[in-house]
C-alpha cells in the first residue's frame, strides 16, 4: 500500500496489488478500482470511510439472464452490471457511454482497459481552459489513471484532484491518439460516476431571460433525466450544475451530491437510472455538434467537472462550492477582495446619453459614496441603437468628443474609477468590421444567417479574429484609465461552422469558439492584471464556473426587480457565492416587472451581491438620496463579510410570503440577516428564523435597519439557531390603530446585524 498525503490532509491511498485507489481528506472518500479484466470501477463516493486493503466486496457479480458477457464460459462478468468510471458503448454496457471515438473503418466502439497510474501533489493547470488551482502544493493531491485501447492506439487519462480542506473532487480527461490513423472523438465526458442506487432528488436550475436559475426538484426516475445547452453558452435555460439529494434532505440535514461544470459552452449533465436502480451521473461537453479530430500524436483535453459531497444538506453543498469559487477558481487581484460599489448607466439612459449627462450621473453617485462608474452599451462606432456598431470599438465622437481618455479623466477627477461595456464576441452587419471581414461572422457557407438582437457571432475559433478584438480592446485599455470591463454577450449560436477549417474539423467549431473566448480573456488579464471583468450575457445567460475563472463577478440577471431578484439570487446561491453575483438597485416602476418596491428593499436584496446602482440618482427625492447614502455606508461597513463570509439560505421565496437569508463572517463574530416580506398576509402567523453558522456560545447583540421587537436585544448563538430569531411583523391592530413597530407591507424588508459581544 502506498499513500501520498499532503501536509494539509489530502490523501491518495493506492493499493497497487489490488489496483485500488482511495482519494480522501477525512471528509470524503472516492474509491476506484481496476478489476482483473482491467475495467475501471466506481466503488464509492461519499462521506469518508477508513481505508481497507480491498474494497473488492463492493463489486457484486451475478448471473443475470440476457446479459452480454466478457469472459468466455463465464456468465457473471458483464459490463452492463458493473459500476464504472469511464464506460464505453459496444462491449456490452447499454447505458450511455462516457466516450465514443470514430475510427477509419467506421467503428466508434472503444474498449478501454487499465494501463497504470500516477500521483502528484497539487493541482495541474488545464492548457487553455479554466480549472481549479491551489496556492500551495499541500492543498491538493492529484491522481491520474491511464486507460488504453491498444487496437486503435487510444489513450485516456482520467485526472482526479482531491482538495485538502473541501469535500470535493475535480475531474478531467485527456484523450490521446498514439496509433497510426487519425481518430475522431465524438463524445468525451469530463465526469462519469455510477452510484449504487437511485434514491435521489435531482435539483436543476432552469429559467429564461429575466428569471434565471430557479430551482426545480424531482425524484429520479428510470431512464435519463438531462439538462443541457446547445446554444454554445451555458445559457439562461439550464445551468451546468445540479444537486442530487437523499429524499428529506433539507438545508442543514441529509446527504447531497453536487455537480458543476467549469465550462461556458454546450454541456450535457444527466442522470441515467437503469432497471437495477444504478444511477449513472455524467457531465461534459454536449456530444451534439462536437467531434474532435485527432491526428496521430495529438491529444484532446476535456474541461473540468467538480463533484462535492455534503452530509449537512444543501447548505453544506453550497458552502463547498462557494469555497471552491473563492479559494480555487477566482484568481489574481480580485480573489477574496471586496468589490467596488458601482453605478451603471444602462437603465438610467439606455442609448440616450452624451458625455455631460454621464458625468452628471457620476458626480451625484460619487456624492452618495459610489466608487466606480460604468459606461454601458452605446459609446462606440455607430451604435445609436442595437442595429449597428458592434465590432467597431472606437468611441463615438458625437457622444464622447474627448474620447474615452477624456471621459475617464473626468470620471477619475470626480474620485471614481471608470468601467466600460464591451460585447467582444459580436458584430453587427452595419459595422466597419463586418464590411471589411464579412467572413469573420459565424456562418455556414451558402446558408441564410439568422440573427439575434440584430447581431452575429464573430468566429472566435479563428485566431485572427481574436487577435483583432484583443488589439482593439487593449488599445483602449492603454489609452484610457479603465478599471473594469462589463463583458456582455447577447445572442446564441446558429449556423455554427468554422470557415477557416476543413470538413473533418467542423465538429470542433463550437468548442474552439469557447477556447477563443477564454484565450481573449486570459490575454487581457495577463496584460491588465488589476482589471475586474464582470461577465454578462443578456443578464445571467452565461453564469458558470468557467467564466468565474476569468470574471470574478457575473451580472445575475437583467431583471432588477427586488422580488424577482430574491428568487434569482436565492437559486444562484446554491452553487455560486455572493461575491459572484452582480446585483443593482434600479428605479420603480421596475423596467422588467413594472413592480413598485421600496428603495430599502431594492438595496436590501442587491446588498447580497456585488452591489451597485443602475439609475440616475439625480432623479431621486432628497429623502431617497439620503437613504442611498446610508445604504452605501452600511454596505461598506459589512462588505468584507458579504463578499468573503459564509452564506446561508433561510426561507425560500417560493412561498410568496417571506424570504430570508444570512451571511456570517468567517470568525463568526458578525452576521447579517436579510428578512423580506413578499406578499403580506394580514394578521399573519408567527415567524422565526432559524439562523445558521453562528457560534452557539457567543452572545449576539441585534440591530435592525427597520422596525423590530428584538432591536437592541442580545441572544446566544444557540438560541438564535435552535429557538430561532423572532421575525414576526408585530401586532396587527384595527384600521386606524397606532402601530408602534410600524407595519410590514408587501415588499417590505429589514436587515438584522448580529454582533458578538
Ligand atoms: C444586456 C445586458 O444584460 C444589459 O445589462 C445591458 O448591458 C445591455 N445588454 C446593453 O445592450
Amino acid at each position: 500500500m502506498q499513500a501520498t498525503q499532503t501536509a494539509h490532509g489530502a490523501a491518495i491511498i493506492v493499493n497497487e496489488q489490488n489496483r485500488q485507489f482511495h482519494l480522501t481528506n477525512g471528509r470524503i472518500s472516492y474509491i476506484i478500482k481496476a478489476d482483473e479484466q482491467g475495467t475501471l470501477l466506481s466503488l464509492y463516493f461519499g462521506k469518508a470511510v477508513p481505508d481497507r486493503e480491498d474494497f473488492g466486496y463492493l463489486i457484486e457479480l451475478a448471473h443475470r439472464p440476457t446479459s452480454t458477457c466478457r469472459i468466455d464460459g463465464d456468465l457473471h462478468y458483464s459490463l452492463e452490471h458493473l459500476r464504472q468510471e469511464y464506460p464505453e458503448y459496444g462491449t456490452g454496457d447499454y447505458r450511455t457511454p462516457a466516450i465514443a471515438v470514430c475510427q477509419p473503418n467506421g467503428s466508434d466502439m472503444v474498449d478501454l482497459t487499465y494501463d497504470g497510474y500516477h500521483v502528484s501533489q497539487g493541482k495541474p493547470k488545464l492548457e487553455g481552459l479554466p480549472a481549479t488551482y491551489v496556492d500551495n502544493e499541500d492543498d491538493a493531491a492529484t491522481l491520474s489513471i491511464d486507460l488504453v485501447d491498444r487496437l486503435i492506439g487510444l489513450s485516456v487519462t482520467l485526472n482526479y484532484t482531491v482538495f485538502a480542506d473541501k469535500p470535493a473532487v475535480a475531474r478531467s480527461v485527456v484523450i490521446g491518439n498514439n496509433g497510426a490513423d487519425a481518430l475522431s472523438v465524438e463524445r468525451a465526458m469530463s465526469l462519469s460516476l455510477d452510484l449504487p442506487d437511485s434514491d435521489y432528488d435531482m435539483t436543476e436550475f432552469t429559467g429564461a431571460w429575466s428569471r434565471e436559475r430557479h430551482p426545480h426538484t424531482q425524484h429520479l426516475h428510470y431512464g435519463t433525466q438531462q439538462i443541457e445547452s446547445l446554444r454554445n453558452a451555458s445559457g439562461h435555460f439550464a445551468n451546468p450544475v445540479a444537486a442530487f439529494a437523499r429524499p428529506g434532505a433539507s438545508e442543514d440535514h441529509g446527504e447531497v451530491i453536487g455537480l458543476a461544470f467549469e465550462y461556458s459552452g454546450n454541456f450535457d449533465l444527466h442522470a441515467e437510472v437503469d432497471t437495477y436502480d444504478v444511477t449513472r451521473l455524467q457531465l461534459g461537453i454536449n456530444e451534439r455538434g462536437f467531434a474532435w479530430h485527432l491526428e496521430p500524436g495529438e491529444t484532446f483535453q476535456t474541461p473540468e467537472a467538480l463533484i462535492a459531497y455534503s452530509d449537512e444538506g444543501y447548505d453544506g453543498m453550497s458552502r463547498a462550492f462557494h469555497r471552491l469559487v473563492l479559494d480555487n477558481i477566482v484568481r489574481g487581484a480580485w480573489k477574496r477582495r471586496e468589490r467596488p460599489i458601482l453605478i451603471n448607466n444602462w437603465e438610467a439612459t439606455y442609448f440616450d446619453f452624451d458625455e455631460d449627462k454621464l458625468v452628471d450621473i457620476a458626480r451625484t453617485a460619487k456624492q452618495a459614496g459610489v466608487e466606480l462608474f460604468v459606461l454601458d452599451d452605446g459609446w462606440f462606432g455607430a451604435r445609436n441603437n442595437d442595429t449597428a456598431g458592434l465590432g467597431d470599438w472606437t468611441p463615438n465622437p458625437a457622444r464622447l468628443p474627448q474620447g474615452l481618455a477624456g471621459l475617464s479623466k473626468r470620471i477619475n477627477d470626480l474620485g471614481l474609477k471608470f468601467g466600460l461595456w464591451f460585447e467582444p464576441e459580436m458584430v453587427n452587419k452595419d459595422s466597419d468590421l463586418y464590411r471589411a471581414h464579412p467572413d469573420w461572422a459565424v456562418h455556414t457557407p451558402g446558408r441564410h444567417m439568422n440573427h439575434g438582437r440584430n447581431e452575429f457571432l464573430l468566429n472566435f475559433a479563428n485566431k485572427d479574429v481574436v487577435d483583432n478584438i484583443y488589439g482593439q480592446m487593449s488599445r483602449l485599455l492603454d489609452e484610457a484609465n479603465i478599471a473594469y470591463i462589463k463583458w456582455d454577450m447577447n445572442r446564441f449560436v446558429s449556423e455554427g461552422y468554422d470557415v477557416t477549417r476543413g470538413a473533418e474539423h467542423q465538429g470542433e467549431a463550437y468548442h474552439r469558439y469557447i477556447l477563443g473566448v477564454y484565450d481573449l480573456l486570459e490575454r487581457l488579464l495577463q496584460r491588465f492584471p488589476d482589471l475586474i471583468i464582470e461577465g454578462c450575457a443578456s443578464g445571467g445567460g452565461r453564469f458558470d464556473m468557467g467564466m468565474l475563472y476569468y470574471t470574478p463577478q457575473i451580472w445575475c440577471s437583467d431583471d432588477t426587480d427586488a422580488i424577482e431578484r430574491l428568487k434569482i439570487q436565492y437559486g444562484t446561491s446554491y452553487f455560486y457565492p455572493l461575491s459572484a453575483m452582480g446585483a443593482h438597485v434600479s428605479v420603480v416602476p421596475n423596467h422588467q416587472a413594472n413592480r413598485i418596491t421600496p428603495i430599502e428593499t431594492r438595496a436590501n436584496v442587491a446588498m447580497f451581491g456585488t452591489f451597485g446602482y443602475e439609475l440616475d440618482l439625480n432623479t431621486l427625492s432628497e429623502e431617497e438620496f439620503g437613504k442611498v447614502r446610508s445604504q452605501i455606508e452600511f454596505f461598506k461597513r459589512y462588505r468584507e463579510i458579504i463578499h468573503t463570509g459564509d452564506f446561508h439560505r433561510l426561507v425560500s421565496p417560493d412561498g410568496n410570503e417571506q424570504a430570508a437569508w444570512m451571511v456570517v463572517s468567517r470568525d463568526r463574530k458578525t452576521a447579517i440577516v436579510g428578512d423580506y416580506r413578499i406578499l403580506l398576509t394580514p394578521n399573519s402567523r408567527y415567524m422565526r428564523l432559524h439562523l445558521r453558522g453562528l457560534d452557539e456560545n457567543a452572545q449576539y447583540r441585534v440591530s435592525c435597519t427597520g422596525a423590530s421587537s428584538i432591536d437592541g436585544a442580545a441572544f446566544t448563538g444557540a438560541e438564535l439557531m435552535r429557538i430561532g430569531m423572532v421575525s414576526s411583523d408585530g401586532s396587527y391592530g384595527e384600521m386606524g390603530d397606532s402601530e408602534p413597530l410600524g407595519k410590514a407591507s408587501d415588499f417590505s424588508s429589514r436587515l438584522f446585524v448580529l454582533t458578538a459581544e
